[in-house]
């Protein structure tokens, strides 16, 4: 079944073949694609050339232009819930996660009852690589990412760093696998980032084993750093932050670009499949734009949520295409265990959305999903739901208006995709089908796991390293 599963949408003639001669395990293996998944952080809608003619990232212009443009690609409002959706597969309300990232001294992580998309792929016989920002949790080394299925990790545990001394707060981030690497400090993090990946790419090549790797790239998330090269195709733009903040797309599009030739420089390109995506929106008030949308990162406005992003394989059929079919960051659980070759997916939030992408008559297979979902006391519920072209919002005044009221929101987003005329008058039955569906979700939330820091995971407890080993896991 394995085989099966995992070139049906590819070549279903050659498939057949290899079926009745019973191909053993390690030839559909072989078969399986590399998967490499970019994550670039904080990266706004308006902050990609395909979206904005200023913005100058020609190595990721080239793979949309070749590619899946994905115009539709759901992500969560922040960078922990959405990396822990990615890594689940699950809404990020199931886990404890819906709440704020991480702070440096939070002394929990990543829920350990789920088993992670890593160490999925590594049983179905994948090598699995982690390179970049982790933010899932790192006070005891059970969160981190060797400890949740992948094979090698160079890079960062926490939310952000400087990025060139690598130091957050009172303490120094960057190991390789478990080890603090000091010779990474004084380097630009994308660029060690890009080293890495190609390094990887190129031990890949000639061997038989298929490998996902995660590139969680920091750019273009504060503190805004870039070296001075990056800078210079944007002369006109006089804002100091917004030159800071292209100069970092473009760094960021030169690892792209450099991921890409070195998958091509080994052969290994041909069965491969890149997957680019945003965790959340741009911060909106820092040079960053999510323009024309409303809102950015933190909210479950569109601005917030509704991700740049594309796919590009040679695998992928009637390219270049625009794909407006709606997508979850859950969706790439499934989507890449089906492409790895796994018969039966598990019963997840997500969808394998592999065959929508390849093939340009198949729609997507979801039709809702659930932006955010919390509860606070007598605040209430709050958080948003899709349901086809309907976006219904339940936020906490605090964050939209003045005084603590909430304000229920229905939107067509199909009309109105940047969110300005609320409909809840207009459609009173739709928002409360749409309410209620909210509602009946409620009892699956899991309270926010956010206990408070605990200053024995402070950097001068342990060197001057930011260190697991300072709380229990339960
Ligand atoms: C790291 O770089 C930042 C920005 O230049 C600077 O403010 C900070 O003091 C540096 N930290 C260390 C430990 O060198
Ligand atoms: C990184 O390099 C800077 C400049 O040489 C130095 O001041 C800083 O202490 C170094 N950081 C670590 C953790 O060694």
């Amino acid at each position: 079944m394995k085989l099966m599963a995992t070139c049906s949408a590819v070549a279903p003639a050659l498939l057949t073949l290899l079926w009745l001669s019973a191909a053993p395990a390690s030839a559909a293996a072989a078969s399986a694609p590399n998967i490499v998944f970019i994550l670039a952080d904080d990266l706004g809608w308006n902050d990609v050339s395909w979206h904005n003619d200023q913005v100058v990232s020609p190595n990721m212009q080239q793979l949309v232009d070749t590619g899946v443009q994905l115009e539709q690609s759901y992500v969560q409002p922040l960078c922990t819930p959405s990396r822990s959706a990615f890594l689940t597969g699950l809404y990020p309300y199931r886990l404890g996660r819906q709440g704020p990232p991480l702070a440096d001294l939070t002394p929990t992580g990543l829920s350990l009852k789920h088993t992670l998309l890593p160490e999925r792929l590594s049983r179905l016989g994948y090598a699995t690589h982690m390179i970049g920002k982790w933010h899932l949790g790192f006070c005891n080394w059970a969160y981190t990412p060797t400890e949740r299925g992948f094979d090698t990790q160079y890079g960062y545990l926490l939310g952000s760093e400087f990025h060139f001394n690598h130091s957050v707060g009172n303490g120094y981030d960057f190991r390789d696998q478990r080890e603090p690497d000091f010779t990474a400090n004084g380097t630009y993090g994308t660029h060690l980032f890009a080293d890495r990946a190609v390094r990887i790419i190129e031990e890949h090549q000639g061997s038989d084993q298929p490998f996902f790797l995660y590139l969680a790239l920091q750019n273009v998330h504060s503190p805004f750093e870039v070296p001075d090269e990056y800078l210079v195709h944007y002369p006109e733009v006089l804002d100091e932050n917004r030159r800071l903040l292209l100069g970092m797309v473009t760094a960021l599009d030169e690892a792209v670009g450099r991921v890409v030739q070195a998958l091509k420089d080994t052969g290994l390109y041909d069965n491969s499949v890149i997957v680019f995506s945003s965790d959340n929106g741009g911060v909106g008030m820092n040079g960053e734009s999510n323009r024309p949308l409303r809102g950015g990162k933190g909210s479950v406005w569109e601005g917030g949520t509704r991700a740049a992003g594309f796919v590009h394989s040679p695998l992928l059929q009637g390219t270049p295409r625009v794909h407006s079919g709606i997508m979850h960051i859950t969706d790439w659980y499934n989507t890449f265990l089906a492409l790895a070759g796994e018969s039966v997916l598990p019963d997840n939030d997500g969808f394998n959305q592999w065959e929508s992408l390849v093939d340009p008559s198949v729609a997507s297979p979801r039709t809702t999903f659930i932006y955010n979902l919390d509860y606070e006391g007598e605040e209430g519920m709050f958080g948003a739901i899709r349901l086809r072209e309907y976006k219904f919002v339940i936020s906490k005044g605090r964050d939209l208006a003045p005084g603590k009221e909430t304000f229920p929101w229905l939107f067509n987003l199909k009309e109105d995709p940047n969110e300005t005329t609320n409909l809840v008058e207009v459609e009173p039955g739709l928002a409360m089908a749409m309410e209620i569906l909210m509602l009946e979700e409620l009892p699956n939330v899991v309270p926010k796991d956010h206990p408070d820091g605990d200053p024995a995971g402070d950097p001068s407890n342990w060197g001057g390293v930011w260190t697991p080993g300072w709380c229990d896991v339960p």
